[in-house]
């Protein structure tokens, strides 16, 4: 019992000192690392054909200049593209994500008529079908107007805000197309991009728009009427056209693609049909049309006057709001098809591929706020120079063209990071939250999973130098690319990547310093020292504002339950959407949204709710 106390103490002791000696180390070059220049850039070129070979005892070399925010922001839309609700929760994108969408993948529109000009597609069939299907309403019900935010149609074959008249319904067909080719010349808008707000959410596309009208000399065409976003979208063609250009990609509830041009060798139709509402296809006759001129009974703002009705309206009324009960039941369930097909890229746009070497952002060319619900690309640094700066950069990567395979899956590495520390650093911030006593088994809880981390990387005799050891290793371990970093992007991206995980590997080294004494002198003199609650306090809080500090999504939103099969985890959207069309300014929030004073716009629940049909029907909204 003594020798193994002894021996266990003495092994402590020897660990500490290497912990320590190890930190100091680290501490005392810190600042250099990080902004030194690569010491011998000949060296360093030679080294590899274009791409320098980065290893353990060189990578920090190569780690480019960057702030904690800046990174976080950076990792954080990584990990947010192409997601449907990272992309809601964290709405303001201020990026361009190079794009591919492989030869083969289908797409699809409803409208009236087969495109000729620049058009939307969707990337599921349910949210076009669900777009493009109004069906018509019977009964009390078609005095309703349809509810949400006033405004303009918004992809061309959908009036909003009103709902649609015979004449809308006559000819809607549902297309499919096929890609034929690689379009490997998109450009994917992160954010909640097809948002049609005012709150920074479409600042991808306005700045596209206004530099592009300078750099064309385009007239003036605001004022005509037409949708914000369709003039972006034709300028944003008319600009890329020389280019290639594509399209450009956006999300709502589920991805769309802007393409440009239908008329290339890009797409072909595979299927036009004609859509058939479920009252035609049941055989029910058309609505009864209720109105002054058929002689029913209204009042100046339309509302029937249930008092006046005659016999025969009643009856009329009682057999068509049976109609419409049923067919509105069949009405939400489309709807709802339409969010469950969202909430299926929750963790993923799988079929569009995004090539990171070519990324454009604006983060790191000016301050930019680091939270991304508060946040413009056009903010007041974003001068007119890096406008034009950002749209060449954007028209030289263009012109190269985009291929994802030979691009770092940055979003797979980084998730993988924060599949692993997101746990960790939660279970740290739990112990050291405790609402019990602070005694010894807040500090050996805490250090059975920091000692664990660090002692994967401290050997315990100095073998030689040869080997990586130690924190700085640690971190190599946790940020070696699997690809070449070939383009001042990756660089970005990497650099961004070394930064916030060095932020995650520091504080669980400082929490292990500030506990592991303890442990120790609990196992020496079975007793924890005076400064237990201090240490506690000071690696509570260490850890709980890095959590704060990162901002993943992980760490703060959850949905509140398992789901059940015919339920959604519902995360609310900003753009057009069945649960109705929710304006970040307003106070009147949404299903699942809160108005935020601080930020003055309305932000996401961090606790996300399962929805069924029935939130749709007591919604009425869709
Ligand atoms: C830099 O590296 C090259 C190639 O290894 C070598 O020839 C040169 O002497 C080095 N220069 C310095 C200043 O160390
Ligand atoms: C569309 O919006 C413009 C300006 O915002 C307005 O002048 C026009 O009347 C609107 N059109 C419809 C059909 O609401
Ligand atoms: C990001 O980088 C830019 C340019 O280097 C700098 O001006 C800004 O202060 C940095 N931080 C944030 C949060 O934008
Ligand atoms: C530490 O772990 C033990 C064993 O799992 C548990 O009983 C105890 O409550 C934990 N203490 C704290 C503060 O987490
Ligand atoms: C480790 O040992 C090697 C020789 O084996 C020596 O060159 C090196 O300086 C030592 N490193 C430290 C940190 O003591
Ligand atoms: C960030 O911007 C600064 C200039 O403001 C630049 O020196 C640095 O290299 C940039 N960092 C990265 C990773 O591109
Ligand atoms: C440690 O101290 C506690 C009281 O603080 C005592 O109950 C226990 O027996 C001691 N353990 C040993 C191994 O001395």
């Amino acid at each position: 019992m003594n020798f193994h106390r002894r021996s266990v103490s003495v092994t402590i002791g020897v660990l500490l000192i290497v912990v320590l000696c190890f930190c100091w180390k680290i501490f005392g070059s810190y600042g250099a690392i990080s902004t030194e220049l690569p010491r011998n850039v000949s060296a360093i070129k030679a080294a590899g054909a274009g791409a320098p070979v980065i290893r353990w005892d060189n990578y920090e070399e190569f780690v480019r200049d960057i702030d904690f925010e800046n990174s976080t922001a950076v990792f954080n839309s990584i990990r947010a593209a192409l997601r449907q609700s990272p992309s809601d929760i964290h709405p303001v994108g201020v990026s361009y994500f190079p794009a591919v969408i492989p030869k083969g993948t289908l797409m699809y529109h409803a409208g009236s008529k087969v495109p000729t000009t620049f058009e939307w597609l969707a990337m599921d069939h349910e949210f076009s079908y669900s777009f493009g299907l109004r069906s018509p309403s019977y009964g009390r019900k078609s005095l309703e107007r349809r509810r949400g935010r006033p405004g303009n149609g918004t992809h061309g074959d959908r009036p909003k805000g009103t709902p649609p008249n015979e004449h809308d319904r006559s000819s809607q067909i549902m297309l499919t197309y096929r890609a034929v080719r690689d379009l490997n010349k998109f450009l994917y808008l992160d954010g909640a991009s097809a948002a049609k707000t005012d709150s920074g959410e479409m600042d991808t596309q306005l700045m596209l728009s206004n530099v592009i009208k300078k750099k064309l000399n385009l007239p003036d065409d605001d004022e005509n009427g037409r949708m914000a976003e369709r003039l972006y979208a034709s300028r944003i063609c008319k600009w890329g056209k020389p280019l290639g250009l594509d399209g450009i990609i956006r999300v709502e509830v589920g991805f769309e693609v802007i393409l440009c041009d239908f008329a290339a060798d890009n797409v072909e139709l595979v299927s036009n049909i004609e859509m058939v509402y479920p009252n035609q296809y049941l055989g029910l006759p058309s609505p009864t049309v209720i109105s002054k001129e058929e002689g029913w009974p209204l009042d100046e703002d339309g509302k029937l006057l249930e008092d006046h009705l005659t016999d025969d309206q009643k009856a009329i009324l009682e057999r068509e709001d049976g109609w419409e009960q049923v067919l509105s039941g069949f009405n939400a369930a489309k709807s709802f098809n339409w969010l469950r097909a969202g909430a299926a890229h929750d963790h993923g746009e799988h079929r569009i591929h995004l090539d990171y070497r070519h990324f454009v952002s604006g983060i790191n060319r000016t301050y930019i706020t680091p939270d991304p619900n508060n946040r413009r690309l056009l903010s007041d640094g974003m001068t007119w120079e890096k406008q034009l700066e950002m749209v060449n950069d954007l028209e030289k990567v263009l012109e190269v063209g985009f291929d994802a395979t030979q691009s770092m899956d940055w979003q797979l590495a980084l998730d993988e990071l924060v599949t692993k520390f997101a746990p960790l650093l939660k279970s740290i911030s739990n112990i050291l939250n405790t609402d019990g006593d602070i005694n010894e088994s807040v500090a050996i809880n805490t250090t059975a999973l920091t000692l664990n981390f660090c002692l994967r990387f401290e050997a315990t005799t100095n073998t030689s130098d040869q080997f990586g050891t130690g924190k700085n290793f640690a971190l190599y371990q946790y940020v070696s690319p699997y690809q070449d970093l070939k383009t001042d992007a990756d660089f970005l991206i990497w650099s961004s990547t070394v930064k916030v995980v060095r932020e995650i590997v520091d504080v669980i080294y400082q929490v292990n310093e500030l506990l592991v004494p303890e442990v120790h002198s609990i196992l020496r003199d079975n007793k924890t020292s005076s400064d237990l609650a201090e240490h506690v306090g000071t690696a509570r809080s260490a850890v709980d504002d890095l959590i704060e500090s990162l901002g993943w999504i992980e760490l703060n939103y959850r949905c509140e339950r398992q789901c059940n099969w015919d339920e959604v985890c519902y995360t609310p959207s900003w753009g057009p959407s069945p649960m109705g069309m929710t304006d970040p300014g307003s106070h009147d929030g949404g299903f699942g949204t809160h108005f935020d004073e601080s930020r003055q716009r309305l932000v996401i629940d961090s606790d996300l709710q399962c929805i069924s049909v029935n939130n749709l029907l007591a919604n009425h909204k869709f």
